[in-house]
């Protein structure tokens, strides 16, 4: 058993559904991205029905894998998004993505990035500060339209994750502080082109308890009870996404356990529930498959170099982040300790530090847990073309992004005359 359901072990030779990966290594080269299908449509589902009857939208936060394929497996699943950006309205827009399902988050909006928005008529923006709300007042009016706004509150609870991307505390740049928010919800019939409609919170990534989730709720639900007591017509709470997965260790709540939580505090208010999952819907569907080019041994350490990169996946190098790595093939003997590292020239370039490996020159191995945040943040740092990506469903497989290359890399240079 590998730990990771869509990921196994048959036949001693690592499969995802039914597809042998060194098949795929044969076919698509290395280094790959490469997804479960019916892993994504199992956690997309799983969040789904665990609202069972209640007035809910799951919109998917772009930003932990926009690849269009995987966009558009969750439009076609009634999924609605979570942007950040025009790049990713262009995206969800390319991949059949409902419109009246997106809302758009982020601290720093442009006014060309909310027209474009305004003109596919998005279901909300979320508001992260006043000077915001007063550039989407003025965009909305110059286009004589009426901006659906939900202003992102912070509330000051420590999501106990990794501070880089903890969002929630006062220090972070994100959000509207808690006190402010109130008087800003009140002074919002000044601005004629918005209409409130909801309230909206995120306090952080990788969270892998239900406390910090459980106190947002609390200060979220105070503020809504003094709005609503002002007379402001709330129509739907956003709570935001953070639930965190298993990467090794960790021990996140379920996501059913979640969500009942969630719904349990709001009790029997009217309010529609949003939610915005990243990593808990893509990050266990996906790996990167990489494949051994050098063994160096040194008097210190023994270094397998792989032909991935901190470009390819750079939690590890950003966050130190621990992702598992598995061999294609298992039984190979006892095997020693190795620092997988990649070929980019920083030390910080590493994949894992101290896996017990048994391996070879040429051999294959897959980073697990790279579904979310790794091709999303991949670069081309060292003039490194960016991954193929492929999607498994059942005993097919589907090249969803070709490999870069290196005329594309530089495509866009101009030599001075
Ligand atoms: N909504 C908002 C407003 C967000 O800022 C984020 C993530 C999400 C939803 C989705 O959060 P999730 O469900 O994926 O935890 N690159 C980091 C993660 C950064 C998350 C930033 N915001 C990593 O690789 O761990």
């Amino acid at each position: 058993m590998s730990g990771f359901p869509w990921f196994d072990y048959c036949n001693t030779k690592l499969h995802v559904e039914s597809v042998q990966l060194d098949a795929i290594a044969r076919e698509f080269g290395t280094p790959c991205y490469v997804y479960s299908r019916a892993a994504l449509i199992a956690a997309y589902t799983e969040f789904d029905a665990a609202f069972s009857g209640r007035d809910h939208l799951v919109c998917y936060a772009v930003k932990a894998n926009s690849n269009l394929a995987i966009l558009n497996l969750f439009a076609r699943l009634g999924s609605g998004f979570d942007i950040v950006s025009g790049g990713e309205l262009h995206r969800v827009l390319k991949a059949g993505g409902d419109p009246q399902k997106i809302v758009f988050s982020g601290v720093g909006k442009q006014p060309a990035e909310m027209r474009a928005a305004l003109a596919a008529g998005i279901f909300c923006f979320n508001v992260e500060s006043e000077a915001e709300l007063v550039v989407l007042d003025r965009v909305a009016g110059g286009m004589n339209k009426t901006a659906p706004v939900s202003l992102r509150v912070n509330p000051d609870v420590d999501a106990k994750t990794h501070p880089y991307i903890s969002t929630g505390l006062k220090e972070n740049k994100f959000g509207i502080a808690f006190d402010e928010a109130e008087k800003l919800y009140a002074s919002s019939e000044k601005f004629a082109n918005v209409r409130i409609t909801g309230l909206d919170c995120h306090i952080g990534s990788q969270l892998t308890e239900l406390g910090p989730f459980i106190e947002t709720c609390g200060r979220v639900l105070d503020l809504l009870n003094r709005l609503e007591t002002r007379g402001l017509q709330i129509d739907h709470l956003d709570l935001g996404g953070g639930l965190g997965i298993r990467y090794s260790g960790e021990n996140p709540p379920p996501v059913g356990d979640y969500v009942t939580t969630l719904c349990k505090e709001i009790g029997h208010r009217r309010q529609r529930i949003l939610i915005e999952p990243g990593r808990a819907l893509v990050g266990n569907a996906g790996i990167l498959l990489t494949r051994v080019e050098y063994l160096k041994h040194t008097s210190y350490r023994d270094f397998a170099i792989v032909d991935a990169a901190m470009n390819d996946l750079t939690r590890p190098a950003l966050y130190d982040a621990y992702h598992e790595i598995l061999p294609i093939m298992k039984n190979k003997g006892n095997g020693k300790t190795f620092q997988i590292v990649g070929p980019v020239c920083e030390t910080s370039d590493f994949l894992g530090h101290d896996r017990k490996l048994a391996l070879s020159q040429g051999d294959l191995l897959a980073i697990m847990s790279a579904g979310a945040y790794g091709m999303s943040m991949s670069s081309n740092y060292n003039s490194r073309p960016r991954a193929a990506e492929v999607m498994v469903d059942g005993n097919r497989t589907y090249l969803i992004r070709e490999r870069e290359s290196v005329e594309q890399l530089i495509a866009g240079e101009k030599i001075l005359p």
